[in-house]
């Protein structure tokens, strides 16, 4: 496996790649890898992909008040685990490499991040799809993986590779998760004993309420209240939003049919928590 820092390298890896015939697959993450990283690892390793994984904590998508000093790395670790899956390259750029002095272009997918996240987050999705669209233009993969804990990101990255006509294929996994049903995050370390116990309630409320849309449930007001009412019941968590939204623009619903997605976003100790579940009407 080898490891690249700057962006002519890893340029000139994949320009040598494409000139064999290798078909190049993107696994963009920001570090501190858990089995949710390297599923996406591994499908991009059985789908016989030259496999590039990206390791950067890009400035760009955290607000001034959020955890971009204390979000966990753990480099070595990473490697090792890449270089167990059979990860072909590892690209790990600094900052300067990313965002020179004097950066001043963006990329930004207007309406599908007003909602949900981006609510909470302002200027989170322009700074995801900005390094995105930086790490596809370096990596020029055929197929970019990302897993569908972060649904809202998936689906703009979708939008922008569709509007602005890239030749990457996206490609959307299953969210992975805890025994206990926790979804997968590199966040999930911030949880103290306590708080790790309560947050599998934020993966039973979406239970609950895929069960009540099965048994004919229709109102997305009532599938709202019903996953408020079970989250209050944990006084650890604050929740920050939960959205029943059809789930390939994300579009509000007045009644529930077709695919359906319900999000949320949840605050328990110094975690801020998502999850999602699609139900299909
Ligand atoms: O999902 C993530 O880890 C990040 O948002 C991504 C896609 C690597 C962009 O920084």
């Amino acid at each position: 496996m080898e490891v690249f820092r700057k962006v002519a390298e890893i340029k000139e890896f994949v320009r040598q790649k494409k000139a064999q015939g290798k078909v190049i697959g993107l696994v963009p993450t920001m570090g501190y890898f858990h089995l949710g990283h390297l599923a996406l690892m591994r499908e991009a390793k059985n789908s016989g992909d030259t496999v590039v994984v990206s390791i950067y904590v890009n400035p760009l998508q955290f607000g001034p008040q959020e955890d971009l000093a204390s979000y966990p790395r753990d480099e070595q670790r990473d490697l090792a685990l890449a270089g167990e899956i059979g990860v072909d390259a590892v690209f790990i750029p600094a900052d300067a490499e990313m965002y020179p002095n004097g950066f001043s272009t963006y990329v930004e997918v207007e309406q599908l991040t007003s909602g949900l996240c981006g609510q909470f987050r302002p200027g989170h999705f322009k700074g995801v799809t900005t390094v995105v669209l930086k790490l596809f233009n370096i990596v020029t993969p055929d197929r970019a993986y990302f897993g569908q804990k972060d649904y809202q990101q998936l689906v703009v990255v979708r939008k922008m590779a569709e509007d602005l006509n890239l030749d990457v294929e996206i490609v959307g996994l299953p969210t992975v998760r805890e025994p206990d049903g926790l979804a997968l995050s590199s966040r999930n370390v911030y949880l103290n004993p306590e708080e790790r116990k309560a947050a599998p309630l934020l993966q039973q409320s979406l239970l609950k309420a895929k069960e009540e849309i099965v048994n004919g449930e229709r109102s997305p007001e009532k599938i709202r209240d019903l996953i408020a009412r079970i989250l209050q019941s944990e006084p650890l968590i604050r929740t920050e939003y939960i959205e029943v939204r059809e789930a390939r623009h994300l579009e509000p619903l007045e009644y529930l049919e077709g695919r359906i997605v319900i999000a949320l976003a949840a605050r328990v100790g110094k975690a801020r928590l998502i999850d999602n579940i699609l139900v299909e009407v």
